[in-house]
Order: structure tokens, then C-alpha cells, then sequence
């Protein structure tokens, strides 16, 4: 395994994104719902949650795209749905990585439907050159090569998610 991000980078970017959302929602008054994208957001939002200083919320959400883990088809399905009733509030979905954008296509659609407040996202991760559909997170840990990284959640097969840096895994 290669580090890519270490445990150290990744514990000061959440904290500065942190610090970056809070100033966002400054604001606001009622409570944000803070949607995690199972499962490979849960550390994420874990660490960025207790960098976050306003009242808040949090439900989760699980989405998949049909095939194997490492291709998205583009067919990205709701596989769980919140528990919130999200209209007329303040919604901040929280992904591991933005790929192909599909997923995040997917969330937009489903939940703009429900009439929210505002609806933002932030991912940890950022794929650029893979994407296929027009999407892009409104705040971003950190914008990486194409390479299939794992660890601080993100899984390879269902594994690795517990590594506290992230890896690539050597082929
Ligand atoms: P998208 O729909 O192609 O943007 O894919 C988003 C989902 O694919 C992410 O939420 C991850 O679950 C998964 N994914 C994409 N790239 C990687 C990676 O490099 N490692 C682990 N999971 C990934
Ligand atoms: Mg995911």
C-alpha cells in the first residue's frame, strides 16, 4: 500500500474544510442536516462533523451503481432513503469521492425534488479526469490522479475502509 494522503493531511484539510462550511452556514439558525452517502463517507463525516460549529442534523443515505465496485455503470440507484423530511431545510450531502459523477447526479435530482432550503455537497475526493456526467462537489478535501484509492472509509471489494490514511493499492 502507498500513502497518498496521511492521517496528518487528512486531519488538516477536514479541519480547514471544517472551519470553510461553518463560515457557509453562519447564517443559518436552524439545525442542517448533515446527509452522509453510505458507507464509504462514515469516517469523513465523523472527523468533519466535530469540526463543524453549527447546529446540525444527520441522516444517511445509501446509493449504488449496478456492476462491478470499480466501474460505475452510470445506473446509479437509491438503496436507502433518509429518515428527515427535508423540505424547506438546509441539506449538506457528504461523499468519499466524486468519480464519474454519476452518484452525485443521482443525490441532486433525488433530493432537489424534495424541495430543500439549499443543497450543497462536499466530498473528500475528486476525480476530475474520470468524470462523465457534469457534476462537481461544492467543496473538495482534495482533487486526485486516477488511481483507485482506499482506506478512511473508501473500500476496495468491502475491505480497507479501516487503513487511517489514503492508499493505493499496489498492482
Ligand atoms: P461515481 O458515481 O462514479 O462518481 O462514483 C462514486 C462512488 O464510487 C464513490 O462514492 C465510491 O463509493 C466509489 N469510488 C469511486 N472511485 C473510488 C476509489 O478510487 N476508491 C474507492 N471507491 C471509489
Ligand atoms: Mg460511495
Amino acid at each position: 500500500m502507498n500513502t497518498l494522503l496521511s492521517a496528518e493531511e487528512l486531519a488538516h484539510r477536514v479541519q480547514s474544510l471544517g472551519e470553510t462550511i461553518t463560515e457557509h452556514y453562519a447564517h443559518v439558525d436552524e439545525p442542517i442536516i448533515m446527509v452522509g452517502v453510505l458507507r464509504g463517507s462514515f469516517i469523513f463525516m465523523a472527523d468533519l462533523i466535530r469540526q463543524f460549529d453549527r447546529p446540525v442534523i444527520v441522516d444517511f443515505m445509501s446509493a449504488s451503481s449496478y456492476g462491478d465496485e470499480t466501474v460505475s455503470s452510470g445506473v446509479v440507484k437509491l438503496k436507502q432513503d433518509l429518515g428527515e423530511n427535508i423540505e424547506g431545510r438546509h441539506v449538506l450531502v457528504v461523499e468519499d469521492i466524486v468519480d464519474t459523477g454519476h452518484t452525485l447526479r443521482k443525490l441532486r435530482t433525488v433530493l432537489e425534488a424534495r424541495n430543500p432550503a439549499s443543497l450543497k455537497f462536499v466530498s473528500l475526493l475528486d476525480k476530475p479526469s474520470r468524470r462523465e456526467a457534469d457534476e462537481a462537489a461544492d467543496w473538495v478535501g482534495f482533487t486526485i490522479e486516477d488511481h483507485f484509492v482506499v482506506g478512511y472509509g473508501l473500500d476496495a471489494a468491502g475491505l480497507e475502509r479501516n487503513i487511517p490514511f489514503i492508499g493505493v493499492m499496489e498492482t
